[in-house]
């Protein structure tokens, strides 16, 4: 997979692309991430990407040319088609089936905004989609574009070591992730729980699930409501309700 980000900072993108399993992924040669700065593409001398708003009010708006010239070089780079992604707080809150999908792309354009705002004209004709990685803002969509490529990065066939580790990661089956133990068993903080220890495959299996489901009863319980629970599951998570309230 080939990620081209559009960004005043690539060497931050870089940098971030380089570490831990994106890094090895990219090493591995299932993610080339290449970050493109608008800057190169302005025609002044002073380099200029930003302008005063028209209207009024506070902050800079970057210019279309500069974006729009770079958008067109980074497209060009491969001939695979490609989907440009705005990241913006204005955009669809990311989830991990939203990641999944991504991560099925052979190409993706990631453009970063700075300042107060990008020129509404650039994002309504050179932009497929907009994609907000939370409700809050950023100073700029940098760090929006590494969490994309971090979470998008690791679920490249080969990326993980353990390929499984994937499918147990909260949010995978729409629950949260069990909680996990090792070394000492025995510690000033706790004892890791007996059933881990016990080699029974089947009873660590149940419960594990059972875990799953009591702690996204906990702290997501919007989840839960929206999870397609078996019958045993349902029993398990009653299970666990009746624990708690020991
Ligand atoms: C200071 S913000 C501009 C915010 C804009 N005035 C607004 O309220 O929608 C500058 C850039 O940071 C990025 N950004 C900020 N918050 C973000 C978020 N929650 N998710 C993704 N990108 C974000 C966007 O690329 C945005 O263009």
């Amino acid at each position: 997979m080939r990620v081209d980000v559009i960004t005043l900072f690539p060497e931050f993108v870089d940098a971030a692309a380089r570490v831990g399993v994106v890094g090895r992924a990219q090493d591995r040669g299932l993610l080339d991430v290449h970050g493109w700065n608008p800057r190169d593409y302005a025609t002044d001398a002073y380099r200029r990407v930003d302008e005063r708003p028209f209207g009024g009010g506070p902050g800079m708006v970057m210019l279309i040319e500069p974006l729009r010239d770079a958008l067109r070089a980074a497209r060009a780079a491969d001939p695979r088609p490609v989907r440009t992604i705005f990241l913006s707080p204005q955009g669809t809150r990311l989830t991990q089936d939203k990641v999944r999908e991504l991560a099925k792309e052979d190409r993706l354009i990631l453009l970063c905004g700075r300042y107060e705002a990008v020129d509404e004209r650039l994002i309504e004709h050179e932009v497929d989609e907009e994609i907000s990685i939370g409700d809050y803002v950023l100073s700029g969509g940098e760090l929006a574009a590494a969490v994309l490529i971090d979470a998008i990065g690791r679920l490249q066939d080969g990326a993980l070591n353990d390929a499984a580790s994937a499918q147990q990661d909260s949010f995978s089956d729409g629950l949260l992730d069990c909680p996990h133990y090792t070394r000492p068993v025995t510690h000033e903080l706790g004892e890791v729980p007996a059933v881990l220890l016990s080699g029974d495959h089947a009873a660590i299996a149940k419960w594990r699930r059972k875990q799953a489901l009591g702690r996204t009863w906990q702290r997501r319980p919007e989840l839960l409501a929206r999870a397609m629970l078996k019958p045993e599951e349902n029993l398990f998570l009653l299970e666990f309700q009746k624990d708690t309230k020991k």
